[in-house]
């Protein structure tokens, strides 16, 4: 492939509200040369976030907007997303970004925002999943990549990382273990998205132009698996 010919990166700008590691494994992942992205904006609600620290420490412009600058939540949400759209991103990434957001934002975005939830969607939606699927007794906990809809975690489930609860596992061990399969996770996803091979149709997750049956599972190998074992 000559220069000219080779697909630009994808434009992406995450929202985070905390710790930024799943960030970290995008800038980590784009840097190490597997993920064709560029990082256009990291933005977060917390002026003193993390995130924001390892954007900036990776070069990356940054926004920080206080829910406070703003007279009520949906003027708020309508000053953040216009400052998002002003990076021209293509795809934008909630990582750690712990806000409702105003469903009246989120139109233009339709099929180009992904959020990543720590639960197997849709068991779980909004806080406290790692303690919640240890009360319930779960043998398997895990991530959801998904589309971002007005329904808060109830936009289709692009993809899942599965690990297994074991005994005596406390919420903070569980979250510990599941994040490294979030990184990978995220990354798989972003990887696809960025091929051109993921789309929203509607309400469903199209993998190569094909509504897929149920969401891609990680596989051991970082691969994304669709239903029926195939490697995606
Ligand atoms: C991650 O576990 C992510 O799944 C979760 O917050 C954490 C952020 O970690 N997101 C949510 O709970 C959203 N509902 P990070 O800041 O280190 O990426």
């Amino acid at each position: 492939m000559t220069l000219a010919s080779r697909p630009r990166p994808l434009r992406i700008a995450v929202l985070a509200s905390g710790r930024g590691s799943n960030l970290q494994a995008l800038i980590d992942a784009q840097r190490a040369g597997a993920l064709p992205i560029e990082l256009v904006l990291v933005a977060s609600d917390k002026v003193d976030a993390h995130a924001l620290r390892r954007a900036k420490a990776a070069g990356i412009a940054t926004l920080a907007l206080s829910p406070r600058s703003a007279p009520t939540r949906a003027a708020y949400d309508a000053e953040l997303f216009a400052r998002i759209a002003a990076a021209d991103p293509q795809l934008i990434v909630l990582a750690g970004f712990m806000r409702i957001i105003d469903p009246a934002v989120l139109v233009p975005w339709a099929g180009r925002i992904v959020n990543i939830h720590p639960s197997l969607l849709p068991k779980y939606p909004g806080l406290h999943t790692h303690r919640r699927a240890i009360e319930a007794g779960d043998a398997l906990h895990g991530a959801t990549v998904h589309y971002v809809t007005a329904e808060l975690d109830g936009g289709p489930p692009i993809a899942y990382a599965e690990i297994p609860v074991h005994a005596g596992d406390t919420p903070e061990v569980l979250a510990e273990r599941l994040l490294a399969e979030e990184h990978r996770l995220l990354i798989a996803v972003v990887a696809l998205i960025a091929a051109d091979r993921i789309a929203l149709g509607g309400t469903q997750v199209r993998l190569d132009g094909t509504a897929l049956p149920a969401p891609l599972r990680l596989g051991t190998d970082s691969d994304l698996v669709v239903p029926g074992n195939r490697k995606a």
